[in-house]
């Protein structure tokens, strides 16, 4: 089974608002997938149906190929990290773990290994009271509660949400090594492309709950073009000289072209020489993966 989670034509319906409307989204077993959209886009959604915390208002989740709502079994494999966990201020981490284990029965055995995966084991840390913790010991700790079952799957809703870069780093890195070392499969969410770009194996983007991109990062096609700035004025000598030119902007200041080769682009520099006109800037642009994100998210 290849496919370790798979959504088929999943909505959500709130109030004759259609929240979540998924045709097809799958995690493939072992990758880190990254869902990426927008705040609103429905990613907490989409997650809390898979975790049964939401029941869908039509369409299905296969875990492991099994539909989640024949059965909830799944659960013990899947280890979750939704929303702002609470803990007892007054306990260590350990003991907020052991109160878990005694609530949901897992190995006792499994904590102190947890808690030194997540870095929160060490001599200065381990009987640190959860109060004292900075927001990224509580985020790790968070993971730790997520991990302490021995998930097959990690589902991370905006694990990194609130922390400063350094913490935000620290997950990172923290969620690769764990996938690598554990063979985990990762479903992770964020609304920052950067965050995830580096660390998920695809991704799949959501805007206003439809899926309008799933696949490598590095497939989302992005547009180049050429840019000339001087000094130009938008008379009919200058449309004769751009004529055939693959032109596809006119100001006063700046033209921009169709991406080209270097011999076509010297050509049409030399032209706008010749005319008289002063060139103080040639240059190449791309579209920033930043720009392609927001571009397919954003409101119209
Ligand atoms: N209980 C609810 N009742 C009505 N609308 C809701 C409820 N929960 C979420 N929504 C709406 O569903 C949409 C998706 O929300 P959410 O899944 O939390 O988005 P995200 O996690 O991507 O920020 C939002 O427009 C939100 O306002
Ligand atoms: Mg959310």
């Amino acid at each position: 089974m290849n496919n370790v989670i798979e959504i088929k034509n999943l909505k959500k319906v709130y109030n004759n608002i259609t929240t979540v409307d998924l045709k097809s989204l799958t995690v493939r077993k072992g990758e880190i997938y990254g869902f990426l959209g927008p705040n609103g886009a429905g990613k907490s959604t989409t997650m809390k149906m898979i975790l049964s915390l939401l029941e869908p208002t039509s369409g299905e989740i296969d875990i492991f190929g099994n539909p989640v709502e024949k059965n909830t079994e799944y659960l013990n494999h899947i280890g979750s990290m939704i929303e702002e966990p609470s803990y007892y201020p007054n306990l260590s981490g350990y003991e907020n773990l052991l109160v878990f284990q005694k609530m949901i029965g897992f190995d006792k055995k499994n904590i102190w290994p947890t808690l030194e995966l997540v870095g929160l084991a060490e001599k200065n840390n381990r009987r640190k009271l959860v109060k004292a913790y900075s927001l990224g010991m509580k985020q790790r700790l968070a993971l730790a509660f997520a991990l302490v079952k021995d998930p097959k799957i990690l589902l991370l809703d905006e694990p990194t949400n609130g922390l400063d870069p350094a913490g935000i780093h620290e997950i990172r890195e923290l969620i690769i090594r764990l996938a690598k070392e554990k063979g985990l499969t990762v479903f992770i969410s964020s609304h920052i492309l950067s965050e995830i770009e580096h660390i998920a194996d695809r991704v799949g983007i959501i805007n206003r709950g439809r899926l309008v991109y799933e696949g490598k990062i590095e497939k989302i096609k992005s547009n180049a073009w050429l840019e000339i700035e001087g000094d130009f004025f938008s008379d009919t000598k200058l449309k004769e000289v751009l004529e055939g030119t693959g032109v596809t902007d006119i100001s006063d200041k700046i033209l921009k072209f169709k991406n080209m080769d270097n011999e076509e682009t010297s050509k049409i520099i030399r032209q706008l020489v010749i005319a008289g006109y002063p060139i103080y800037r040639v240059e190449r642009k791309k579209e920033s993966l930043e720009d392609i994100f927001l571009s397919m998210t954003k409101e119209d």
